[in-house]
């Protein structure tokens, strides 16, 4: 089992990052923002608790997250592994994350801090748009879709985030760095962080990512 975490402040592009190693490596793709935006589309109990948080900005409470984040690591597509984005969040989340994974004989092998300085995320996420079908991830100026509103990929409708206001961004910003501190320190402690520069093209980001994840023999 490969488990790969990818860390960085919001609009770092985890998103697009970690749909693209997912990809390469041949495990799923998980991303609790994406779990918690379904549900909230299917107006779960989930969904019900977690939009009020969200559109403050604020993490969604451990009690609701970890448990929802263990299930979808349950499934039988993740049995070889996954690229995780969005979680663990704090210390309590890379706590329960490393349970389950020694229970299963396995443990994360890398952790990757996209680093992106803070005034570039927020004209990031003020300029994204996101593709209704699969998530495809868009930039209006630095990585438009070929047509307005409309995805290369699947061809469905783009959007932007409600937690993409400019309000919420610095909400999200203010109230988040602070625990990513804490985890990118927790991973440091185990000897399996390592950071990539997340200003440079997509593509080079990538590389550099693939570089990190691959220099580790798996269970060093
Ligand atoms: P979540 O969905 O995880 O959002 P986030 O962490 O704020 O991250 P984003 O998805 O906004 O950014 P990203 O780093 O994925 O960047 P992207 O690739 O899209 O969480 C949303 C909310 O859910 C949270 O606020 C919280 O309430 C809740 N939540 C989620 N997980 C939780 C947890 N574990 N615990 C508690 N609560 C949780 O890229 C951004 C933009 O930049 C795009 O437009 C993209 O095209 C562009 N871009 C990407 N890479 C580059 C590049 N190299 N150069 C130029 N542009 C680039």
């Amino acid at each position: 089992m490969t488990v790969v975490v990818l860390l960085g402040a919001p609009g770092a592009g985890k998103g697009t990052q970690a749909a693209i190693l997912a990809e390469r490596l041949g495990v799923p793709h998980i991303a609790t923002g994406d779990l918690f935006r379904a549900a909230v589309r299917d107006d779960t109990a989930i969904g019900r608790e977690a939009a009020a948080y969200m559109s403050r900005g604020e993490l969604v409470p451990d009690t609701i997250t970890i448990g929802m984040l263990l299930e979808r690591l349950g499934r039988k597509d993740a049995a070889p592994g996954a690229v995780l984005d969005g979680f663990p969040r704090n210390r309590e989340q890379a706590g329960a994350l490393d349970g389950a994974l020694v229970a299963r004989g396995a443990q994360v092998d890398r952790a990757v801090l996209i680093e992106v300085p803070a005034d570039e995320l927020v004209r990031r996420l003020s300029g994204r748009w996101i593709c209704r079908k699969e998530g495809h991830v868009y930039h209006e100026r630095k990585h438009p879709p070929r047509k307005d509103g409309i995805c290369d990929i699947d061809g469905s409708a783009l959007y932007q985030r409600d937690d993409d206001r400019p309000e919420t961004i610095r909400a999200r910003l203010a109230q988040q760095l602070g625990a990513l501190g804490d985890v990118i320190a927790y991973y440091r402690d185990r000897g399996v962080l390592g950071s990539v520069d997340g200003t440079v093209s997509v593509p080079d980001v990538t590389a550099a990512l693939v570089a990190q994840v691959t220099a580790v023999p798996k269970g060093a």
